[in-house]
């Protein structure tokens, strides 16, 4: 790629969590994230170039951890830098940022917006991210990292900022961060008809729906033996539950959709609890066998079973590793994380509400995770996110 100079001077600035975040550009931009949890889960792409999924499904956004992402398109670099938490990721992590920011300047080039700036759309860009996800919490940070990515490429590469648009352009990062780019409950819509017209018709939607929360039971943080992204392949292949999975996935979705609109939560939390241990059952199912649920994850199962039939109405699900996640109506977020730490006192348990869609942030304020760790009294603290990441 040529790099015509910009003429314009640019500022090296430091960070105060970020540490030395580089020139800050013309064009450069940042984001925030969070993190979802899916009620009906996604697990199967019908076209992984694309990353069409098999079936639709649908999430609560949380208001923790969030990733903050500052991207900065820089016409003296001659390749992409990717820090993640202060430190340089070589391999695999700078690879999918690389090849994602590929399509960004792909579509900046399709779409016209270099056109005032020519240079733009072939310029590299130094992205430093922020996940505040503490280590061993075994969340996900692959979907608050790709829709804060999104996000700020988009603005910093002049494409379109809308949720639809920047929810199609997450997907093609990691399938769970086409739900991130919005707040509290959101539908992935499949897509329909032919590749190109799915590719259009494959976004996040928000949808109405009752006051939801969580409390995540951090069963291990360790790194899972096999990626969700083999994983998943590997159950289109191997399986023989994955046709199962497709229709009755189907089926949850249009019923999960009736049942929020109606404010039916024990509906809500019904379908949440089969849909995510038929997801299980049908990796189960893979040749070679993957199981992610370890004993303690059925025993919170159990005690989750147990605390309904006390009349605490409380559902579990499960994502590709062995944390269980407690959905309960938001006015029920203390008593659920009371009961749960009073019959698992070891487990570390993290309670979540609703939260916010992506959206971009002054390069010069104050982040969430500033906020949060000036509010704990301490320095900003990041770390690497362990399970989830594929
Ligand atoms: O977005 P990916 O490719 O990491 O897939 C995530 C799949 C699950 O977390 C297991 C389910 C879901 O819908 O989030």
């Amino acid at each position: 790629m040529g790099h015509a100079p910009l003429g314009v001077s640019t500022v090296t600035a430091t960070h105060p969590s970020m540490g030395d975040i580089g020139p800050i550009t013309p064009h450069t931009a940042r984001a925030t994230a969070h993190p979802n949890i899916a009620l009906v889960k996604y697990w199967g792409k019908r076209n992984a170039d694309l990353v069409l999924p098999a079936t639709g499904s649908l999430s609560l956004t949380l208001d923790i951890y969030p990733t903050d992402t500052v991207v900065s398109p820089d016409p003296s670099l001659t390749s992409d830098i990717f820090t993640l938490n202060g430190e340089p990721v070589p391999g695999t992590p700078t690879q999918r940022v690389s090849a994602f920011l590929d399509l960004v300047r792909k579509r900046s080039v399709e779409q016209g917006s270099g056109q005032e700036k020519p240079e733009l759309p072939h310029m590299y860009a130094r992205v430093n991210s922020i996940n505040s996800v503490p280590t061993g919490a075994g969340l996900a940070s692959s979907a608050s990292g790709f829709a804060a990515l999104a996000t700020a490429a988009s603005k910093a590469y002049g494409l379109p900022g809308d949720p639809r648009s920047l929810s199609r352009l997450a997907r093609r990062g990691s399938g769970s961060a086409t739900r991130s780019i919005l707040g509290n409950l959101v539908i992935w819509h499949p897509g329909d008809g032919d590749d190109e017209h799915a590719d259009l018709t494959s976004y996040a939607e928000s949808v109405p729906g009752p006051d939801l929360a969580m409390v995540i039971c951090v069963v291990s943080g360790a790194q899972k033996a096999v990626s969700s992204r083999v994983a998943m392949a590997d159950t289109i292949r191997t399986s023989p539950f994955f046709g199962g999975w497709v229709t009755s996935t189907q089926r949850d979705l249009v019923y999960m959709q009736q049942a929020l609109a109606a404010g039916d939560y024990t509906r809500v939390g019904e379908i949440t609890e089969s849909n995510a241990l038929r997801m299980h059952a049908a990796i189960n199912g893979n040749r070679p066998p993957v199981r992610y649920l370890a004993p303690t994850s059925v025993a919170i199962f159990d005690a989750i079973a147990q605390l309904r039939n006390d009349g605490l109405e409380v559902y579990g699900t499960a994502d590709a590793g062995p944390n269980v996640v407690a959905l309960c109506q938001a006015k029920d977020l203390d008593a659920t994380h009371a009961a749960l730490h009073e019959r698992f006192p070891d487990l570390e348990l993290i309670p979540a509400r609703a939260g916010s869609g992506a959206h971009l942030t002054p390069v010069g304020e104050t982040s969430e995770n500033e906020q949060n760790s000036a509010h704990e009294g301490q320095p900003a603290q990041a770390h690497d996110a362990a399970n989830r990441q594929e």
